[in-house]
């Protein structure tokens, strides 16, 4: 609209705000440690927020939070201080120099390794309200298929999974996919593998897909690998995240997440925050008392 036409306008009017979207909250997760979920999730982080958008990176590694750390961040506190009431989510909040939020989990804090059903309810409330101020929210989990990691992811709109061609993080990834699928019933998994060249990469990722076709009902979406790079474990030690440099690997990870950025919403689960997590609030009421099977490598034997 030109602006002679909006001054004609009545000023309640032109006051009138663009209707809200919900942000998109998309969780990175793995079956299998140390894959480079956190290096992900803080680059991604830092791309999106150089294409304008507002992004807030939940360090959900609830106990061995390393966000921060990967960031040289200082923080003022962790998610433990909003469950026990002594912080506000404005005072945890920590914008960082790469133009992004960060909420802190907590390192050494045994307390968060599981949440209750309570402080699962305090998260979500906070995150609710916080979620109006953001684009995207993305929520780096703890590896493995624990409660908290369940929660999280089953809580987002997309699930993330990081594997490396190691036998072992495919194997993990394919528990994890299908604890997530069978016991949340989330459906649709973005996949990255990190740590491997362009075949190598491929391979993996269709060793998933053939199984998972085989014995679960998810789709699988390929968002393409991370070449193995000393620049990553530099990056990692100088707590300073790598820069668009022109170099081929910033080169790679730009293409890598515009990828990923420009996949369409899942509006089937973009309903807004409040209906994600009460929604997996429900489930993790509704399967309290029954523990995670384990059964779920047994299946994957196939896998590798
Ligand atoms: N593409 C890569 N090239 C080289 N090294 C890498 C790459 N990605 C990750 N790493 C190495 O793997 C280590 C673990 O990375 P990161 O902390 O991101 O993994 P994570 O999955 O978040 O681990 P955790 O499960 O402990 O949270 C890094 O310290 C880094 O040395
Ligand atoms: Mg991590």
């Amino acid at each position: 609209m030109n602006s002679a036409a909006e001054s004609a306008l009545p000023i309640e009017a032109q006051a009138t705000p663009a209707p809200k979207t919900a942000p998109r909250v998309l969780s990175i997760s793995s079956g299998k440690g140390g894959v480079g979920k956190t290096f992900i999730s803080v680059h991604l982080a830092a791309h999106a927020a150089a294409q304008g958008k507002r992004v807030l990176l939940i360090d959900a590694d609830l106990g061995l939070a390393n966000v921060d750390v990967m960031l040289g961040l200082q923080t003022s506190g962790s998610i433990l201080d909003l469950l026990s009431g002594d912080k506000t989510l404005d005072s945890l909040i920590t914008p960082c120099k790469q133009g992004f939020d960060v909420l802190p989990g907590g390192s050494g804090l045994y307390e968060l390794t599981n949440l209750n059903v309570n402080e699962q309810q305090i998260i979500l409330d906070t995150l609710r309200e916080a979620g109006q101020n953001y684009d995207l929210i993305l929520i780096d989990t703890a590896a493995g298929i624990g409660d908290n990691v369940l929660y999280f992811s089953s809580a987002s709109e997309t699930a993330l999974v990081v594997l490396t061609p190691d036998p072992t993080s495919l194997t993990d990834a394919y528990a994890l996919i299908k604890v997530m699928s069978q016991q949340r019933d989330v459906r649709r998994f973005m996949v990255i593998v990190n740590q491997a060249d362009e075949i190598d990469a491929l391979i993996t990722f269709k060793r998933l897909l053939s199984v998972s076709d085989r014995y679960l009902d998810v789709y699988l979406d390929y968002i393409g690998y991370l070449p193995q790079s000393a620049e990553v474990r530099k990056s990692i030690q100088r707590q300073t995240p790598l820069t668009h440099d022109g170099s081929d690997l910033s080169r790679h990870i730009e293409k890598l997440f515009d990828g990923l950025l420009a996949r369409p919403r899942d509006h089937s689960r973009s309903a807004g925050l409040q209906f994600f997590w009460e929604h997996s609030l429900s489930s993790s009421l509704d399967d309290d008392d029954q523990p995670v099977p384990h059964e779920a490598g047994s299946q994957s034997a196939g896998v590798v």
